[in-house]
C-alpha cells in the first residue's frame, strides 16, 4: 500500500505532482517520536474500550517501542513514497507487528486530531529549551552587570545625549523584556497542556474511546473541550510564532546596542575574538557578526509569524489542509533561536567594556542639564523657571564653547539671578547618577537592589 492511510474509493494512486505538493516527511519527520508516543496512549484508549485485548495491546506497545528504538537509532526513516509522518510510521509498525494488528492502531483517529497534538507536544518541549537558552542571555546580561555597577555611560533618548546612567542599568533594561519573554512561554504552555487526541477528524470519537485518558499518558493537562476547535484551532502555534518573534526582537535590540558600542566612535566595547569575524581584505576589521545575524533573523521571524498568521485568516473551520504550512515556519524559528540563543549569551558576557571612555562621553551634549533643573527645583523654584534656567544655562556655555562642569560662581548671575552655588555641587555624573534613587532608577544602591530582583525572577522563572 506504499503507506498512504488511504485509497479505497480511488480508482488510481495520486499523480506524481499531486504526491510532490502533498508530501511533508521532509519536515514533519521530526515528529515521529511525539507520534509514537500519541500511539502508545491511542493503544491505551483502545484497550480500555476493548477494542485491542490484552494480548494485542502488549504486542501493540511492545511493537511502538521497538519502532520508537528503529525511529531514534535511524534505522527506520521516511520512504520516498510516504506522504507524512504518520503514513510513515504505520508503514513502520506494520513492518514490526505484522498488517494485522498494525492495521488495528488507526481506529477512532484521524491526522487531523494526531497533528493538532503533536505540534503542542513538541512545542511544550521545545519551548522549554528555548527558555533555558534565553535565561542563558539574561545570565550573561546579569553577570555583566553585576561586575560593572558604578561604571557610567551616556544615557540616550532619540540616539541623543539625554541624562547619564550606569552600564548596569542598561544591560539590566535588556535583560528584564527576556524575562517577561520566558514568562510568556510558561503562560503558552499552560494553554498547550489540552490535548486534542479523540477529536477525530473534527466531530469526535464514537469507539468508546476515553480523551482523558490519552492526554493523561501524555503528560497533557486535560483533553480538549471542543472537539472542532481542537482541530482547527492554530492560534497557539500563531502565539508561539509571536513569542519567538518577539524573543527575536528583543535580542536585535540589543544587537544594536552592541554594534554601535563597538565601533570606533563610540569605544564602549570591544569584543572577544571568540565572537567576532575578521573580513577577507580589511586586515583590521573586528565584525560583530553575531549582533548583525540576531538583527537579520529578528526580520525572519517576524515573517514567520506573519505568515502563519496569514495561512490562518479566513480559513472556515474545521480542518483544512493549509493548516499543514504551519510546521515549516514554526520548525524554523525554533531552529533559528537554537543556533542564535548561545551565540548572544556568548557574545554578550565575554564584552570587555571600557569605563573611561563612557565616563569621558557621559557628561557630554549638556546631559547635566536636567540636573540644574532640578536642583532649582530642590530650592522651590516652579519648575517651568527652572526648566527655562536650565536652557538658557546651556545655551550659556554652548556660546562659549564650554560644558556644564566648567561653569564657575562667576558665570552664574549673569546666567540667572536663582542661580546659587549649590547647582556647581550637582554637576557631577557620579551626583547625577546617585540622585536618580527612586526604586527603578539609575542610582547605584538601586540598580544593586534591581540586579537581585532580577536574579529572584530568573530562579523563581526557573524550569517550568
Ligand atoms: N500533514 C497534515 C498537517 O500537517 C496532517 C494530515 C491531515 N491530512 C488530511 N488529509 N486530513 O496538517
Amino acid at each position: 500500500d506504499q503507506g498512504r492511510l488511504w485509497g479505497g474509493r480511488f480508482a488510481g494512486g495520486p499523480s506524481e505532482a499531486m504526491f510532490a505538493l502533498s508530501k511533508s516527511t521532509q519536515f514533519d519527520w521530526r515528529l515521529a517520536l511525539h507520534d509514537i508516543a500519541g500511539s502508545r496512549a491511542h493503544a491505551k484508549a483502545l484497550r480500555a474500550a476493548g477494542l485491542l485485548d490484552d494480548e494485542q495491546a502488549a504486542a501493540m506497545d511492545e511493537g511502538l517501542a521497538e519502532l520508537a528504538r528503529r525511529v531514534s537509532a535511524g534505522e527506520f526513516v521516511a520512504a520516498d513514497s510516504d506522504e507524512d509522518v504518520h503514513g510513515a510510521l504505520e508503514r513502520g509498525l506494520k513492518e514490526v507487528v505484522g498488517p494485522e494488528l498494525g492495521g488495528r492502531l488507526r481506529a477512532g483517529r484521524s491526522r487531523n486530531d494526531q497533528i493538532a497534538t503533536l505540534i503542542r507536544s513538541y512545542l511544550r518541549e521545545e519551548i522549554r529549551l528555548i527558555a533555558q537558552d534565553v535565561d542563558g542571555v539574561i545570565d550573561a546580561l546579569a553577570g555583566q552587570a553585576e561586575r560593572h555597577v558604578g561604571v557610567v555611560m551616556p544615557g540616550r533618548t532619540h540616539l541623543q545625549s539625554a541624562q547619564p546612567i550606569l552600564l548596569s542599568h542598561h544591560l539590566l533594561a535588556h535583560a528584564w523584556p527576556l524575562v517577561r519573554d520566558i514568562e510568556r512561554l510558561r503562560d503558552l504552555d499552560r494553554r498547550l497542556a489540552l490535548s486534542p487526541y479523540g477529536s477525530a477528524a473534527l466531530a469526535g470519537t464514537s469507539l468508546g474511546l476515553d480523551p482523558q485518558l490519552v492526554a493523561r499518558e501524555l503528560g497533557f493537562d486535560m483533553s480538549v473541550p471542543n472537539s472542532i476547535d481542537g482541530t482547527a484551532a492554530r492560534d497557539l502555534i500563531a502565539e508561539a510564532a509571536y513569542v519567538l518573534a518577539q524573543i527575536g526582537v528583543d535580542l536585535s535590540r540589543l544587537a544594536e546596542d552592541v554594534i554601535l558600542w563597538c565601533t570606533a566612535e563610540f569605544g564602549f566595547a570591544t569584543l572577544d575574538d571568540a565572537w567576532s569575524t575578521g573580513s577577507s581584505i580589511m586586515p583590521q576589521k573586528k565584525n560583530p557578526d553575531v549582533a548583525e545575524l540576531a538583527r537579520g533573523k529578528a526580520g525572519r521571524l517576524i515573517g514567520n509569524l506573519a505568515g502563519l498568521l496569514a495561512t490562518l485568516k479566513g480559513l472556515p473551520l474545521a480542518y483544512n489542509r493549509d493548516l499543514q504550512e504551519d510546521k515549516e515556519p514554526i520548525f524554523d524559528g525554533i531552529d533559528q533561536l537554537h543556533v542564535l540563543l548561545p551565540a548572544v549569551a556568548g557574545m554578550v558576557g565575554t564584552l570587555t567594556f571600557h569605563p573611561e571612555r563612557m565616563a569621558q562621553v557621559a557628561p557630554r551634549g549638556f546631559s547635566l542639564a536636567t540636573d540644574v533643573a532640578d536642583h532649582l527645583v530642590r530650592t522651590r523654584v516652579p519648575f517651568a523657571v527652572a526648566h527655562e534656567v536650565a536652557g538658557e544655562t546651556v545655551r550659556y556655555c554652548e556660546e562659549r564653547g564650554i560644558t556644564l562642569q566648567d561653569l564657575t560662581a562667576e558665570d552664574l548671575p549673569r546666567i540667572s539671578p536663582h542661580l546659587d552655588a549649590g547647582v556647581l555641587e550637582v554637576l557631577t555624573v557620579e551626583g547625577s547618577v546617585a540622585a536618580r534613587d527612586g526604586r527603578g532608577g539609575t542610582a547605584p544602591v538601586r540598580v544593586r537592589e534591581q540586579a537581585a530582583e532580577l536574579r529572584a525572577a530568573q530562579r523563581q522563572l526557573g524550569a517550568f
